[in-house]
């Protein structure tokens, strides 16, 4: 059986609104465009839609499923990747710390070398290698299940895969990479009460919590990591939460490995990731 598709998505926005969802109509909108196999935009060329499926897909996103595991795919800069159980969904605020890179390294060697720490679905090493021709990336991942969606985005990219802890891989690139960048976990233990359901209930364990009690245990392990890994003047970017625009600055400052130890924000202001230069 099949509705009317305009009725259809004032109902279930109304539905997703009253279950706490950030975005409903966009996330109505979303699940009817997945369902009938069409891009978002395309949906005002369509009148019906499947009464129980569409149902059900409402339901699953009521009970507060990512959207990005219902429809099996997650936007990050020009990239559409697979994403599901099992990985971290990458998101709009790592977007600014991949464009600050990819600017960095239009302005330096014609094939610069690039390591990605914690590349969860791949979507920043996928980004530098997309954007950055010429750009040679590896991708470093500990968790199997992760490490699992980011061959499946990776395939033919280029990219060299490693599943391997970033806090020792690659020491056989030891002081010529050109750029080391990350997304580390980060949350400290103590919020996760205010992250939200579909990240407390759906992003993998390690992808959140893998930073311990004050969120900064991997970025002390990446600044450690980049440290012997960047050559001199090479770059190092890496993204945090929001309460810890000074504590990962002291982090940098405090190793006297860094010149140039910048805090950056993100789109919506909040501080949200370090840059400085190897000395
Ligand atoms: C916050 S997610 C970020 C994923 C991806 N970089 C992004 O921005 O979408 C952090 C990732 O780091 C991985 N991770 C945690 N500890 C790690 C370690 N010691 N070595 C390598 N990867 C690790 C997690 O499994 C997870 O995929």
């Amino acid at each position: 059986m099949t509705e009317d598709l305009g009725a259809a998505l004032t109902t279930a926005t109304a539905r997703l609104a009253e279950a706490g969802v950030a975005s409903p109509r966009f996330d109505a909108e979303e699940l009817a465009a997945h369902l009938l196999g069409v891009g978002r935009t395309e949906l005002v060329r369509h009148e019906h839609i499947d009464t129980a499926a569409y149902e059900k897909l409402i339901a699953s996103r009521a009970a507060r499923r990512p959207l990005q595991h219902l429809t099996g795919r997650a936007y990050f800069r020009y990239l559409t990747l697979a994403v599901g159980p099992g990985v971290f969904i990458p998101r709009p605020e790592t977007e600014v710390m991949v464009g600050q890179v990819i600017e960095h390294l239009r302005t330096g060697p014609a094939q610069p070398l690039v390591v990605d720490l914690c590349t969860g679905s791949g979507a920043v090493a996928l980004s530098i290698a997309t954007e950055v021709p010429g750009a040679r990336v590896h991708a470093v991942e500990v968790d199997p299940a992760a490490h699992d969606w980011a061959v499946r985005n990776l395939v033919g990219s280029g990219v060299l895969l490693h599943l391997a802890d970033a806090r020792t891989a690659l020491e056989e690139l030891a002081g010529t990479v050109d750029v080391v960048i990350s997304n580390p976990p980060y949350i400290p233990l103590q919020a996760w009460e205010s992250v939200a359901t579909e990240v407390r209930d759906h992003d993998p364990a390690p992808a959140l919590w893998g930073g311990g009690a004050d969120g900064l245990d991997m970025i002390r392990a990446v600044e450690a990591r980049a440290g012997v890994l960047l050559r001199r003047g090479g770059l190092v970017a890496v993204e945090h939460a929001d309460a810890q625009g000074t504590s990962v600055p002291a982090v940098f400052r405090g190793s006297g490995r860094w010149r140039a130890v910048a805090d950056h924000q993100d789109l919506a202001g909040r501080d949200r990731y370090l840059t400085a230069l190897r000395v």
